[in-house]
């Protein structure tokens, strides 16, 4: 490790030696003798952004990622000169500064090392572009992990990593491709049951590398901008990437049918083509929510626009989907088709609202439509403007979403896949060229598109869906991982890619199911959809170049296993609806990879194959060909086999079976699940009576179950249900409490309470402590169920 000497005798690159330090309210700010000035500033008392201005002077302070109603403010803050440090402390832990070398430390209010500074902040003076290229490292543990990053294609532990963010088109990328879509530069790290948090809110190119170079070792540094982070404190993983999430925004509810199947192809046309896949799906009876509209729809892949011979009543069409059950989405790229007879491309030219290279020529670039000149989604009025172009897709034909594809952005035959370096950008008025834009283009584009279809929408909830995206953008869209393969390796990286998006602060995601390009067995198909009825976004979709891609494609076997697994995603609409909510209520992950649900047990570490849905259910993917089952990792506790109730104490590795009609699903003892019945799409019926699967535990649990009436903004205005069941399992009693929030009215009055597991016969029931009939329950001994008011407090079972 470099000694402070050698430090200082690096000159300019280092802070070197302090000169003064002052704080005001919530931020203390440090100047050395060579210039360098850092702020921390206290936000929360688990976090602090870090700041450092190479020659004195910071930037004007703007993010796209920052949520500006994030929650801020500590309880308290204590800051002291020491004679080597000045040492700041929160409520929650401490961080020291050095004066030497501005060098930082952050330690547990215990004292134990949390993080401390190797090099720490240093740079290099970028001599082609000007600015510096800004860089931070780390000390890191021996034992230390590391998570995070957004959509990479590559082990879910990042140790042993360099990886870039530079939002890249990647048509059938592979593991280990190193740029991918999305730039989401925050990673957690955790050693010794301490975790943390680190988000590097820089658009530039960035870098990180998890001891890679160096083993213990650290950095993560920037092609320009500033060194911007934020340092946030868990131990819990959780508390970290709940923090992280309020800070960069969370998302509003979508509209539950966003939650059911959706299927996709590039592309179905003509009109009949559309209407020969939905009806076919009702016909089959296997459910389904939404259809997709790709480039091919459009007159000359020109955006906003139909093609009259595929599509000639597009309003019509929608609305007869529409009453079949079908939303319709439909997608639009940046690229404007250069012609002057198109109205969408004459506005923008009029108002120059088109990006233009440093000299001042437009920024011309070939997309589908050929030559395309590309909005500036980073200027306001550009995105006013755009949301503006919804109207007619989506306030006059009906159109419910929207997908946003080729935003990274992609340009094809050129190097680079995307806008040279020089093209400027109004970056929300602080201008600058593509190289800070980059990064954030996919998600200002998003924003925009989310303001138009929810103005246009309204009161109904927007629904969009992006490729490109930056963190912070999960504010205004859902994503998927983009164009990836037919194979048995993609589907193992589309497990890794979901669960870390959903640790990014991401949950709102999903794969193409089965593979973008080339085509899947029935037996891939099958295993791919099984995985992607967990995920938070399941839609299957394809190239079209290899072959269909519907469920009775494969053949009836599959078209069966895939309907079962599909009205199993269904039922649990409610289950995932709930654990949307935590999402967007608290920041809370929909899935969870294994080392976030138990951190402590250092066997999740390098787990990513298992996961958990929500909260409650254990998910194991099948991810090669030809096997009747898996081994699979079981965390503590102690889980329900979904299929037949076999209770399996965790804490080990065991063999799951699994043939083709089967995969691995557990759920936590205690787990109180409810469902719904299965049903061809949200809202085909009315839910009569809502049931509820009740899983034995000797001991405690809670469960929640959160309703309101699947779209609109009435759940804002309390219009919800929020019900809280605590259940109790004694050697012979069941205790079940309920409290419900909300003044939302559901449209059932009984529960259907299924138990699971319970080790003594039910001799009596109690309600709010009076004995009730068996009788007057409907009780089915056999499959132990029975029927209760949906509004009780207090259930209480008698062996
Ligand atoms: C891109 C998208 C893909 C889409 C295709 C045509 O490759 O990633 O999903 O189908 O463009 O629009």
């Amino acid at each position: 490790m470099i000694t402070n000497t050698e430090l200082e005798h690096k000159g300019n690159l280092y802070p070197a030696g302090l000169v003064s330090f002052d704080h005001d309210q919530d931020t203390v700010s440090f100047l050395s003798k060579n210039g360098v000035r850092l702020n921390i500033t206290v936000l929360r008392d688990n976090m602090l952004r870090f700041r450092y201005a190479t020659n004195g002077i910071f930037e004007d302070d703007f993010s796209y990622a920052v949520d500006k109603d994030h929650p801020h403010g500590f309880n308290h803050l204590k800051v002291e000169e020491h004679e080597t440090h000045v040492v700041i402390t929160t409520e929650k832990f401490i961080c020291k500064v050095a004066k030497v070398d501005l060098r930082v430390g952050m330690y547990e209010l215990t004292g134990k090392p949390i993080v401390e500074d190797e090099l720490g902040f240093h740079w290099e003076e970028s001599f082609e572009f000007g600015g510096n290229f800004v860089k931070m490292s780390k000390a890191s543990k021996d034992q230390e992990n590391f998570f995070g990053l957004g959509d990479k294609p590559t082990n879910f532990n990042l140790k042993g990593k360099r990886l870039s963010l530079w939002n890249t088109d990647q048509y059938a990328y592979g593991k280990d491709t190193a740029e991918l879509y999305k730039a989401v530069p925050y990673y957690m790290g955790l050693h010794n049951n301490i975790g943390y948090g680190i988000f590097f809110d820089n658009t530039f190119k960035t870098h990180f590398d998890f001891c890679h170079e160096r083993r213990n070792v650290t950095s993560f540094w920037a092609d320009g901008g500033e060194m911007n982070y934020y340092f946030i404190y868990g131990p819990q993983l959780s508390d970290v990437l709940t923090t992280y999430t309020d800070l960069t925004g969370k998302p509003e509810l979508p509209p539950m049918w966003a939650l059911g199947f959706h299927q996709c192809k590039w592309s179905y046309y003509p009109e009949s083509k559309v209407k020969e896949i939905t009806s076919k799906f009702r016909e089959l009876n296997f459910p389904c929510d939404a259809i997709y509209l790709d480039i091919d729809y459009m007159e000359g892949f020109r955006c906003f626009t139909w093609n009259n011979d595929y599509f000639p009543d597009p309003k019509r069409m929608v609305q007869e989907l529409e009453e079949d059950g079908f939303k319709t989405v439909a997608i639009i790229d940046p690229g404007i088709k250069i012609d002057l007879d198109y109205s969408v491309f004459k506005e923008g030219l009029e108002n120059d609202y088109f990006c233009r290279r440093a000299d001042g020529p437009y920024m011309r670039g070939k997309v589908w439509p050929g030559e395309c000149y590309f909005p500036d989604f980073t200027n306001p009025e550009v995105r006013e403007w755009w949301s503006g172009l919804y109207r007619e897709l989506i306030g006059e034909i009906g159109v419910k979403g929207v997908w946003n594809d080729m935003n990274e952005p992609a340009v094809m035959e050129v190097p680079g896949k995307t806008f040279p370096f020089d093209v400027r950008h109004d970056y929300d008025g602080h201008k600058c060229s593509h190289r800070k834009a980059h990064n954030v283009y996919g998600m200002q584009m998003a924003r925009a598109t989310y303001e138009g279809v929810k103005k246009y929408n309204f009161p109904k909830r927007p629904f969009i869906i992006t490729r490109a995206n930056y963190s912070g953008g999960q504010r205004y869209t859902s994503t998927w991982t983009g164009d990836n393969v037919a194979t048995w390796e993609h589907l193992w990286l589309a497990n890794v890619q979901i669960q870390r998006l959903c640790v990014s602060g991401m949950s709102f995601a999903g794969s193409d199911i089965g593979g973008f390009a080339e085509q899947p067995s029935g037996e891939l198909y099958t295993r791919w959809l099984q995985l992607g009825i967990f995920h938070p976004f399941c839609r299957v979709h394809s190239s079209g170049d290899h072959g269909e891609q519907e469920p009775w494609f494969f053949g009836d076997d599959v078209l069966e296993i895939s309907r079962k697994f599909v009205e199993l995603r269904y039922q649990l609409l409610p289950y995932l609806y709930t654990a949307f909510y935590k999402y967007v209520e608290e920041g809370m992950p929909i899935l969870k990879p294994l080392v976030y649900h138990d951190q402590e047990d250092v066997q999740t570490h390098y787990r990513s194959d298992e996961f958990i849905f929500g909260n409650q259910f254990l998910v194991c993917p099948i991810q090669e060909p030809n096997v009747q089952g898996r081994r699979m990792y079981f965390p503590r506790g102690k889980w329900y086999n979904f299929w037949n109730d076999t209770l399996v104490t965790g804490g080990r590795e065991m063999w799951v079976d699994a043939p083709l009609e089967s995969m691995p699903i557990f759920v936590k003892e205690g787990a109180i699940i409810p469902k719904y019945p299965v049903q061809q799409y949200v809202d085909e019926k009315k839910i009569e009576q809502m049931s509820l699967d009740i899983y034995y535990k000797l001991g405690k649990e809670n469960s929640e179950f959160y309703e309101d009436s699947h779209d609109g903004y009435e759940y804002r205005q309390g219009g919800f249900s929020l019900r809280t069941f605590k259940l109790t399992g004694k050697d012979d009693e069941v205790i079940v409490q309920q409290h419900k929030h909300g003044k939302y009215a559901s449209t059932y009055d009984t529960f259907k309470l299924t138990f699971h597991g319970v080790p003594f016969e039910i001799r009596k029931v109690f309600f709010e402590n009076e004995e009730v009939n068996l009788e007057d329950l409907q009780y089915n001994a056999e499959d132990q169920t029975m029927i209760v008011s949906k509004d009780f407090s207090e259930l209480h079972l008698v062996g």
